[in-house]
Protein backbone atom coordinates (compact mmCIF):
# COMPACT_ATOMS: atom_id res chain seq x y z
CA UNK A 1 0.00 0.00 0.00
CA UNK A 2 1.37 3.51 -0.99
CA UNK A 3 -0.98 6.50 0.30
CA UNK A 4 -0.43 9.96 0.28
CA UNK A 5 0.71 10.13 4.03
CA UNK A 6 3.43 7.41 3.16
CA UNK A 7 4.47 9.51 0.33
CA UNK A 8 4.67 12.18 2.55
CA UNK A 9 6.54 10.73 5.25
CA UNK A 10 9.22 9.62 2.47
CA UNK A 11 9.43 13.19 1.31
CA UNK A 12 13.59 13.13 2.26
CA UNK A 13 13.91 9.89 0.69
CA UNK A 14 12.62 11.24 -2.40
CA UNK A 15 14.59 14.17 -2.67
CA UNK A 16 17.85 12.36 -1.79
CA UNK A 17 16.30 9.37 -5.16
CA UNK A 18 15.84 12.71 -7.24
CA UNK A 19 19.55 13.96 -6.38
CA UNK A 20 20.95 10.38 -7.47
CA UNK A 21 18.93 10.20 -10.81
CA UNK A 22 20.42 13.40 -11.37
CA UNK A 23 23.60 11.97 -11.78
CA UNK A 24 23.09 9.32 -14.44
CA UNK A 25 25.02 10.51 -16.66
CA UNK A 26 22.73 8.31 -19.34
CA UNK A 27 20.00 9.70 -17.79
CA UNK A 28 17.41 9.95 -21.12
CA UNK A 29 17.30 14.24 -22.61
CA UNK A 30 13.97 14.14 -24.93
CA UNK A 31 11.94 10.94 -22.76
CA UNK A 32 9.94 10.74 -20.33
CA UNK A 33 11.06 9.26 -17.25
CA UNK A 34 9.96 8.93 -14.02
CA UNK A 35 11.34 11.50 -11.24
CA UNK A 36 12.66 8.87 -8.80
CA UNK A 37 11.95 5.14 -9.05
CA UNK A 38 10.13 2.63 -11.16
CA UNK A 39 8.09 3.07 -14.41
CA UNK A 40 5.91 0.57 -16.93
CA UNK A 41 2.87 0.86 -18.59
CA UNK A 42 1.68 4.45 -19.67
CA UNK A 43 -2.00 4.87 -18.73
CA UNK A 44 -4.68 7.46 -18.78
CA UNK A 45 -3.13 8.95 -22.21
CA UNK A 46 -5.23 12.16 -23.21
CA UNK A 47 -5.60 15.57 -24.46
CA UNK A 48 -8.10 18.30 -22.26
CA UNK A 49 -8.47 21.60 -22.78
CA UNK A 50 -5.03 21.75 -25.20
CA UNK A 51 -3.73 20.18 -22.37
CA UNK A 52 -1.40 16.07 -22.68
CA UNK A 53 -1.71 14.32 -20.21
CA UNK A 54 0.40 11.00 -19.70
CA UNK A 55 0.18 8.97 -16.78
CA UNK A 56 1.93 6.03 -16.14
CA UNK A 57 2.33 2.92 -13.80
CA UNK A 58 5.00 4.34 -11.24
CA UNK A 59 6.38 2.90 -7.97
CA UNK A 60 8.29 5.93 -6.58
CA UNK A 61 10.31 4.92 -3.82
CA UNK A 62 11.41 2.19 -5.16
CA UNK A 63 13.45 1.85 -8.84
CA UNK A 64 12.28 -2.18 -8.07
CA UNK A 65 9.05 -2.68 -9.29
CA UNK A 66 7.09 -2.20 -5.53
CA UNK A 67 3.36 -0.40 -4.46
CA UNK A 68 2.28 0.72 -7.87
CA UNK A 69 0.07 3.45 -8.26
CA UNK A 70 -0.15 6.34 -11.43
CA UNK A 71 2.40 9.18 -12.23
CA UNK A 72 1.60 12.31 -13.97
CA UNK A 73 3.12 14.75 -16.54
CA UNK A 74 1.69 17.11 -18.63
CA UNK A 75 2.45 19.20 -21.34
CA UNK A 76 0.85 21.71 -24.19
CA UNK A 77 3.57 21.20 -26.83
CA UNK A 78 5.01 17.65 -26.35
CA UNK A 79 8.18 19.33 -26.23
CA UNK A 80 8.29 21.03 -22.54
CA UNK A 81 6.91 18.67 -19.67
CA UNK A 82 5.59 19.75 -16.21
CA UNK A 83 6.12 17.00 -13.51
CA UNK A 84 2.07 16.69 -11.72
CA UNK A 85 1.68 15.84 -8.32
CA UNK A 86 1.50 11.89 -7.89
CA UNK A 87 -1.96 10.77 -9.56
CA UNK A 88 -3.71 7.79 -8.45
CA UNK A 89 -2.29 6.00 -4.90
CA UNK A 90 -3.12 2.42 -4.64
CA UNK A 91 -4.90 3.25 -1.35
CA UNK A 92 -8.66 1.96 -1.06
CA UNK A 93 -9.97 -1.66 -0.37
CA UNK A 94 -10.32 -1.82 -4.21
CA UNK A 95 -6.54 -1.21 -5.08
CA UNK A 96 -4.77 -1.55 -1.87
CA UNK A 97 -2.35 -3.94 -3.91
CA UNK A 98 -1.82 -1.46 -7.03
CA UNK A 99 -3.39 1.11 -9.16
CA UNK A 100 -2.51 -0.81 -12.17
CA UNK A 101 -3.31 -0.38 -15.63
CA UNK A 102 -5.92 1.89 -17.56
CA UNK A 103 -7.70 4.41 -19.34
CA UNK A 104 -9.00 7.83 -20.19
CA UNK A 105 -12.38 8.79 -21.39
CA UNK A 106 -13.32 12.09 -22.37
CA UNK A 107 -16.60 13.32 -23.34
CA UNK A 108 -18.17 17.00 -23.39
CA UNK A 109 -15.42 17.97 -22.24
CA UNK A 110 -15.38 15.34 -18.81
CA UNK A 111 -12.59 12.99 -17.93
CA UNK A 112 -13.32 9.88 -16.58
CA UNK A 113 -10.43 7.09 -16.25
CA UNK A 114 -10.98 3.48 -15.52
CA UNK A 115 -8.81 1.44 -14.62
CA UNK A 116 -7.76 -1.41 -12.92
CA UNK A 117 -7.75 -2.43 -8.75
CA UNK A 118 -5.19 -5.06 -8.01
CA UNK A 119 -5.96 -6.54 -4.15
CA UNK A 120 -4.34 -9.26 -3.28
CA UNK A 121 -5.09 -11.84 0.00
CA UNK A 122 -2.29 -12.91 2.16
CA UNK A 123 -1.94 -16.10 2.00
CA UNK A 124 -1.15 -19.28 0.11
CA UNK A 125 -2.88 -18.55 -3.07
CA UNK A 126 -1.58 -19.31 -6.60
CA UNK A 127 -2.92 -15.38 -7.55
CA UNK A 128 -4.35 -16.60 -10.56
CA UNK A 129 -7.33 -18.73 -9.67
CA UNK A 130 -7.53 -17.93 -6.19
CA UNK A 131 -6.28 -15.03 -3.94
CA UNK A 132 -6.82 -12.11 -5.99
CA UNK A 133 -9.25 -9.70 -6.95
CA UNK A 134 -9.11 -7.50 -10.26
CA UNK A 135 -11.80 -4.37 -9.85
CA UNK A 136 -12.31 -2.21 -12.71
CA UNK A 137 -12.91 1.26 -11.11
CA UNK A 138 -13.61 5.13 -11.99
CA UNK A 139 -12.87 8.09 -11.13
CA UNK A 140 -14.12 11.51 -12.61
CA UNK A 141 -11.42 13.92 -12.81
CA UNK A 142 -9.98 17.29 -13.93
CA UNK A 143 -6.77 15.37 -14.70
CA UNK A 144 -5.19 16.75 -11.75
CA UNK A 145 -7.35 15.52 -8.54
CA UNK A 146 -10.19 13.12 -8.83
CA UNK A 147 -13.64 11.66 -6.51
CA UNK A 148 -14.57 8.83 -5.27
CA UNK A 149 -13.19 5.48 -6.37
CA UNK A 150 -15.96 4.08 -8.21
CA UNK A 151 -16.12 0.22 -8.04
CA UNK A 152 -17.78 -0.21 -11.63
CA UNK A 153 -17.56 -4.13 -11.85
CA UNK A 154 -15.78 -6.91 -9.72
CA UNK A 155 -14.35 -10.70 -10.34
CA UNK A 156 -17.85 -11.47 -10.21
CA UNK A 157 -19.01 -9.64 -12.84
CA UNK A 158 -16.83 -11.34 -15.45
CA UNK A 159 -17.50 -14.33 -17.47
CA UNK A 160 -17.85 -17.35 -15.04
CA UNK A 161 -14.57 -19.69 -16.82
CA UNK A 162 -12.04 -16.52 -16.46
CA UNK A 163 -9.38 -16.65 -14.02
CA UNK A 164 -8.87 -13.72 -11.71
CA UNK A 165 -6.45 -11.85 -14.05
CA UNK A 166 -8.83 -9.47 -15.87
CA UNK A 167 -7.87 -6.05 -16.44
CA UNK A 168 -6.77 -2.72 -18.27
CA UNK A 169 -9.95 -1.40 -19.29
CA UNK A 170 -10.24 1.39 -22.35
CA UNK A 171 -13.72 2.39 -23.21
CA UNK A 172 -14.88 2.82 -27.12
CA UNK A 173 -18.00 4.65 -27.83
CA UNK A 174 -19.99 3.57 -30.43
CA UNK A 175 -23.39 4.97 -31.69
CA UNK A 176 -24.33 5.78 -28.51
CA UNK A 177 -23.07 2.96 -26.47
CA UNK A 178 -19.95 2.86 -24.65
CA UNK A 179 -17.95 -0.78 -24.92
CA UNK A 180 -15.53 -1.05 -22.24
CA UNK A 181 -12.37 -3.85 -23.60
CA UNK A 182 -10.30 -5.82 -21.21
CA UNK A 183 -7.84 -7.89 -21.12
CA UNK A 184 -8.05 -11.14 -19.46
CA UNK A 185 -6.95 -14.88 -18.88
CA UNK A 186 -9.71 -17.82 -19.17
CA UNK A 187 -9.39 -20.71 -16.72
CA UNK A 188 -7.87 -22.91 -19.13
CA UNK A 189 -5.27 -20.77 -19.87
CA UNK A 190 -6.14 -19.07 -22.91
CA UNK A 191 -5.43 -15.13 -23.47
CA UNK A 192 -8.48 -12.92 -25.14
CA UNK A 193 -10.54 -9.23 -24.90
CA UNK A 194 -13.64 -9.72 -23.38
CA UNK A 195 -16.45 -6.56 -24.14
CA UNK A 196 -18.71 -4.97 -21.44
CA UNK A 197 -21.91 -2.49 -22.60
CA UNK A 198 -22.99 0.04 -20.98
CA UNK A 199 -25.85 3.25 -21.57
CA UNK A 200 -24.36 5.40 -18.86
CA UNK A 201 -20.62 4.40 -18.20
CA UNK A 202 -21.29 2.68 -14.67
CA UNK A 203 -23.59 -0.13 -15.00
CA UNK A 204 -22.05 -2.32 -17.46
CA UNK A 205 -22.66 -6.14 -18.99
CA UNK A 206 -21.00 -8.62 -20.32
CA UNK A 207 -21.68 -8.60 -23.72
CA UNK A 208 -19.12 -10.94 -26.00
CA UNK A 209 -15.48 -12.18 -25.98
CA UNK A 210 -12.74 -11.45 -28.89
CA UNK A 211 -10.53 -14.98 -28.98
CA UNK A 212 -8.53 -16.34 -32.17
CA UNK A 213 -9.61 -19.81 -32.87
CA UNK A 214 -6.03 -21.56 -32.34
CA UNK A 215 -3.77 -21.12 -29.16
CA UNK A 216 -2.11 -17.48 -28.84
CA UNK A 217 -1.08 -17.24 -25.31
CA UNK A 218 -2.44 -17.56 -21.94
CA UNK A 219 -3.10 -13.45 -21.48
CA UNK A 220 -3.82 -10.97 -23.42
CA UNK A 221 -2.61 -7.76 -21.39
CA UNK A 222 -3.42 -3.59 -21.91
CA UNK A 223 -6.08 -4.02 -25.15
CA UNK A 224 -6.97 -1.07 -26.99
CA UNK A 225 -9.33 -0.91 -30.03
CA UNK A 226 -9.93 1.95 -32.60
CA UNK A 227 -10.68 3.23 -35.84
CA UNK A 228 -7.94 4.33 -37.94
CA UNK A 229 -9.01 5.45 -41.74
CA UNK A 230 -11.20 2.46 -42.81
CA UNK A 231 -10.03 -0.25 -40.62
CA UNK A 232 -10.50 -1.42 -37.42
CA UNK A 233 -7.65 -2.19 -34.83
CA UNK A 234 -7.64 -4.20 -31.93
CA UNK A 235 -3.88 -4.11 -30.10
CA UNK A 236 -3.18 -6.34 -27.19
CA UNK A 237 -0.03 -7.71 -25.79
CA UNK A 238 -0.39 -11.97 -25.46
CA UNK A 239 1.80 -13.77 -23.26
CA UNK A 240 3.15 -16.95 -23.45
CA UNK A 241 3.98 -16.95 -27.26
CA UNK A 242 6.73 -19.59 -28.12
CA UNK A 243 9.89 -17.54 -29.54
CA UNK A 244 10.97 -18.09 -33.12
CA UNK A 245 13.58 -17.07 -34.95
CA UNK A 246 12.46 -13.76 -36.64
CA UNK A 247 8.95 -13.48 -34.06
CA UNK A 248 7.95 -12.69 -31.18
CA UNK A 249 11.20 -12.84 -29.97
CA UNK A 250 10.69 -11.00 -26.63
CA UNK A 251 9.57 -12.50 -23.40
CA UNK A 252 6.12 -11.03 -24.78
CA UNK A 253 5.36 -9.41 -27.21
CA UNK A 254 3.20 -6.05 -28.56
CA UNK A 255 0.86 -5.89 -31.66
CA UNK A 256 -2.16 -5.46 -33.23
CA UNK A 257 -4.62 -7.22 -35.37
CA UNK A 258 -6.94 -5.61 -38.23
CA UNK A 259 -10.42 -6.64 -37.51
CA UNK A 260 -13.83 -6.70 -38.51
CA UNK A 261 -15.82 -6.19 -35.18
CA UNK A 262 -19.71 -5.47 -35.60
CA UNK A 263 -20.53 -4.86 -32.08
CA UNK A 264 -23.88 -4.61 -32.23
CA UNK A 265 -24.17 -8.23 -33.92
CA UNK A 266 -21.43 -9.33 -31.64
CA UNK A 267 -19.24 -10.81 -34.50
CA UNK A 268 -15.69 -10.22 -35.77
CA UNK A 269 -13.18 -11.25 -37.90
CA UNK A 270 -9.22 -11.12 -37.02
CA UNK A 271 -6.61 -10.31 -39.40
CA UNK A 272 -3.13 -11.61 -38.82
CA UNK A 273 -0.88 -10.47 -35.41
CA UNK A 274 1.39 -8.28 -36.73
CA UNK A 275 4.13 -6.95 -33.79
CA UNK A 276 4.04 -3.17 -32.95
CA UNK A 277 7.88 -3.40 -32.85
CA UNK A 278 11.23 -5.52 -32.87
CA UNK A 279 13.36 -4.32 -30.58
CA UNK A 280 14.42 -5.23 -26.53
CA UNK A 281 12.45 -3.00 -24.73
CA UNK A 282 8.85 -2.57 -26.03
CA UNK A 283 5.44 -3.12 -24.29
CA UNK A 284 1.98 -1.95 -22.97
CA UNK A 285 1.69 0.26 -25.66
CA UNK A 286 -1.79 2.63 -25.39
CA UNK A 287 -3.22 4.83 -27.86
CA UNK A 288 -5.66 8.06 -28.00
CA UNK A 289 -6.92 10.51 -30.05
CA UNK A 290 -5.58 14.07 -29.77
CA UNK A 291 -7.80 17.74 -29.81
CA UNK A 292 -6.00 17.14 -33.90
CA UNK A 293 -7.60 14.18 -34.22
CA UNK A 294 -4.20 12.27 -34.68
CA UNK A 295 -3.99 8.48 -32.84
CA UNK A 296 -0.73 8.66 -30.89
CA UNK A 297 1.01 5.84 -29.50
CA UNK A 298 2.98 5.70 -26.51
CA UNK A 299 4.22 2.58 -25.19
CA UNK A 300 6.63 1.31 -22.26
CA UNK A 301 10.34 1.59 -23.52
CA UNK A 302 10.87 -1.53 -21.23
CA UNK A 303 9.10 -5.00 -20.91
CA UNK A 304 8.08 -7.83 -17.80
CA UNK A 305 10.16 -10.33 -16.79
CA UNK A 306 13.41 -10.02 -19.04
CA UNK A 307 16.53 -11.13 -18.89
CA UNK A 308 18.74 -8.37 -19.63
CA UNK A 309 19.05 -5.69 -17.53
CA UNK A 310 19.10 -1.39 -17.01
CA UNK A 311 22.37 0.09 -15.20
CA UNK A 312 20.12 3.16 -14.44
CA UNK A 313 19.19 1.50 -11.19
CA UNK A 314 22.16 2.39 -9.70
CA UNK A 315 21.24 5.75 -10.48
CA UNK A 316 17.51 5.53 -8.31
CA UNK A 317 15.16 5.08 -11.49
CA UNK A 318 14.35 2.44 -13.95
CA UNK A 319 12.75 2.41 -17.31
CA UNK A 320 10.75 5.02 -19.91
CA UNK A 321 8.28 5.89 -21.97
CA UNK A 322 8.64 6.10 -26.05
CA UNK A 323 8.88 8.97 -27.97
CA UNK A 324 5.18 9.33 -29.25
CA UNK A 325 4.00 8.37 -32.45
CA UNK A 326 1.61 9.12 -34.58
CA UNK A 327 -0.32 6.16 -36.14
CA UNK A 328 -1.37 6.29 -39.62
CA UNK A 329 -2.48 3.38 -42.63
CA UNK A 330 -0.35 3.24 -45.83
CA UNK A 331 -0.57 0.85 -48.66
CA UNK A 332 -3.27 -1.03 -45.91
CA UNK A 333 -0.32 -1.10 -43.23
CA UNK A 334 -0.31 0.50 -39.97
CA UNK A 335 2.56 3.03 -39.55
CA UNK A 336 4.51 4.18 -37.04
CA UNK A 337 5.68 8.08 -37.35
CA UNK A 338 7.38 10.32 -35.05
CA UNK A 339 5.10 13.39 -34.23
CA UNK A 340 6.17 16.18 -35.40
CA UNK A 341 6.48 17.93 -32.57
CA UNK A 342 9.95 16.29 -31.98
CA UNK A 343 11.86 18.56 -34.70
CA UNK A 344 11.71 21.65 -32.84
CA UNK A 345 14.57 20.27 -31.13
CA UNK A 346 16.84 19.77 -33.90
CA UNK A 347 19.75 21.56 -34.22
CA UNK A 348 21.49 22.25 -37.80
CA UNK A 349 21.18 19.66 -40.34
CA UNK A 350 25.00 17.69 -40.84
CA UNK A 351 25.21 15.47 -43.61
CA UNK A 352 27.03 12.56 -42.00
CA UNK A 353 30.75 11.60 -44.45
CA UNK A 354 30.25 7.55 -44.87
CA UNK A 355 32.67 6.07 -42.55
CA UNK A 356 33.08 9.43 -40.26
CA UNK A 357 32.78 8.45 -36.71
CA UNK A 358 29.51 10.93 -34.86
CA UNK A 359 30.63 11.24 -31.19
CA UNK A 360 27.23 12.74 -30.02
CA UNK A 361 24.37 10.28 -28.01
CA UNK A 362 21.58 12.44 -28.76
CA UNK A 363 20.49 12.77 -32.15
CA UNK A 364 18.15 11.90 -35.34
CA UNK A 365 19.65 10.27 -38.33
CA UNK A 366 17.55 9.34 -41.61
CA UNK A 367 18.77 7.98 -44.79
CA UNK A 368 16.45 7.73 -47.84
CA UNK A 369 16.11 5.98 -51.09
CA UNK A 370 18.13 3.15 -49.53
CA UNK A 371 19.04 0.34 -52.13
CA UNK A 372 21.48 -2.72 -50.96
CA UNK A 373 22.61 -4.10 -47.81
CA UNK A 374 24.40 -1.79 -45.19
CA UNK A 375 26.05 -1.66 -42.02
CA UNK A 376 25.43 1.49 -39.23
CA UNK A 377 27.36 1.41 -35.91
CA UNK A 378 25.29 2.88 -33.60
CA UNK A 379 27.45 2.70 -30.42
CA UNK A 380 30.75 1.25 -31.12
CA UNK A 381 29.60 -2.44 -29.96
CA UNK A 382 25.91 -2.03 -31.12
CA UNK A 383 25.48 -2.70 -35.42
CA UNK A 384 22.63 -1.98 -37.51
CA UNK A 385 23.48 -4.81 -40.16
CA UNK A 386 21.12 -5.48 -43.50
CA UNK A 387 22.06 -8.19 -45.38
CA UNK A 388 20.07 -11.03 -47.42
CA UNK A 389 16.69 -9.38 -46.45
CA UNK A 390 17.63 -9.87 -43.32
CA UNK A 391 17.84 -6.87 -40.43
CA UNK A 392 19.98 -7.45 -37.23
CA UNK A 393 20.42 -5.15 -34.13
CA UNK A 394 22.96 -6.83 -32.81
CA UNK A 395 24.44 -5.06 -28.87
CA UNK A 396 27.99 -6.20 -27.08
CA UNK A 397 28.61 -4.85 -23.53
CA UNK A 398 26.46 -2.17 -23.53
CA UNK A 399 23.30 -3.69 -24.52
CA UNK A 400 23.35 -5.15 -20.85
CA UNK A 401 22.24 -8.79 -21.46
CA UNK A 402 20.68 -7.44 -24.76
CA UNK A 403 22.23 -9.73 -27.73
CA UNK A 404 20.31 -9.58 -30.87
CA UNK A 405 17.06 -9.28 -32.59
CA UNK A 406 16.19 -10.02 -36.39
CA UNK A 407 13.60 -8.62 -38.87
CA UNK A 408 12.86 -10.11 -42.35
CA UNK A 409 12.38 -7.43 -44.96
CA UNK A 410 12.69 -8.01 -48.42
CA UNK A 411 13.51 -4.26 -49.20
CA UNK A 412 14.40 -1.45 -46.97
CA UNK A 413 14.09 2.32 -48.31
CA UNK A 414 14.50 4.23 -45.55
CA UNK A 415 15.47 4.73 -41.73
CA UNK A 416 14.86 6.80 -39.27
CA UNK A 417 17.03 6.90 -36.16
CA UNK A 418 16.20 8.52 -32.86
CA UNK A 419 19.34 8.36 -30.42
CA UNK A 420 18.81 9.46 -26.65
CA UNK A 421 21.60 8.76 -24.19
CA UNK A 422 20.76 5.32 -23.18
CA UNK A 423 17.68 4.07 -25.66
CA UNK A 424 17.80 3.80 -29.80
CA UNK A 425 14.42 3.67 -31.74
CA UNK A 426 14.96 2.70 -35.10
CA UNK A 427 11.93 3.26 -37.49
CA UNK A 428 11.99 1.38 -40.59
CA UNK A 429 10.16 1.80 -44.49
CA UNK A 430 8.13 5.29 -42.89
CA UNK A 431 7.73 3.35 -39.74
CA UNK A 432 6.08 0.28 -41.05
CA UNK A 433 8.51 -1.58 -38.42
CA UNK A 434 9.80 -0.11 -35.84
CA UNK A 435 12.47 -1.10 -32.93
CA UNK A 436 13.39 -0.01 -29.77
CA UNK A 437 15.71 -0.54 -27.46
CA UNK A 438 17.42 0.44 -24.05
CA UNK A 439 21.14 0.79 -24.20
CA UNK A 440 24.28 1.88 -22.71
CA UNK A 441 26.96 2.94 -23.63
CA UNK A 442 29.20 5.83 -21.90
CA UNK A 443 30.90 7.05 -25.51
CA UNK A 444 28.93 7.93 -28.44
CA UNK A 445 29.77 5.98 -31.62
CA UNK A 446 27.77 6.79 -34.22
CA UNK A 447 28.85 5.64 -38.06
CA UNK A 448 27.93 4.59 -41.84
CA UNK A 449 30.15 2.45 -43.74
CA UNK A 450 27.04 2.45 -46.34
CA UNK A 451 24.98 4.99 -46.84
CA UNK A 452 24.75 8.86 -46.73
CA UNK A 453 23.14 10.32 -44.04
CA UNK A 454 21.80 13.34 -42.58
CA UNK A 455 22.32 14.00 -38.84
CA UNK A 456 20.30 16.80 -36.64
CA UNK A 457 21.60 17.12 -33.05
CA UNK A 458 18.58 16.79 -30.90
CA UNK A 459 18.08 19.08 -28.03
CA UNK A 460 16.24 17.77 -24.82
CA UNK A 461 12.53 17.62 -23.17
CA UNK A 462 12.29 20.57 -19.99
CA UNK A 463 10.57 19.06 -17.19
CA UNK A 464 9.30 21.97 -14.94
C1 LIG B 1 1.41 -4.70 -18.20
C2 LIG B 1 0.77 -4.89 -16.86
C3 LIG B 1 -0.73 -4.66 -16.90
C4 LIG B 1 -1.06 -4.29 -15.50
C5 LIG B 1 0.15 -3.46 -15.12
C6 LIG B 1 0.53 -3.55 -13.68
O1 LIG B 1 2.77 -4.37 -18.11
O2 LIG B 1 1.06 -6.18 -16.32
O3 LIG B 1 -1.46 -5.77 -17.39
O4 LIG B 1 -2.24 -3.57 -15.40
O5 LIG B 1 1.21 -3.92 -15.93
O6 LIG B 1 1.59 -2.68 -13.40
Amino acid sequence: MLDRKIYQENFKKLQKMKEEVAKDPLLLAYHIYPETGWLNDPNGLCQLDGTYHFYYQASPLDENRADIGWGHVSSTDLINYKREDFFIFPDSKYDKNGAYSGSAFIEDNKLSFFYTGNVKYPGDFDGINEGREHNTLRIDSDAYTYGEKILIMDNDDYPADMTKHVRDPKIYKKDGTYYMFLGARSKDDKGMVLVFKSENLKDFTYHMRIETAYDFGFMWECPDFFDLGDKQILICCPQGLASEKYKFQNIYQSGYFFIDLDLENKTYKLGNFEELDYGFDFYAPQTFEDEACRRILVGWMGIPDADYTNPSVKYKWQHALTIPRELKIKNQRLVQEPIKELEALRGSKIDLEKGKVYEELTFEASAYNISGDFKIYLRKDVTLFYKDGILSLKMGKSGSGRDERLIKIDEITSLRIFSDRSSLEIFINDGAYVMTNRVYAQEGYFKSEDLDLAIYPLGAFTFS
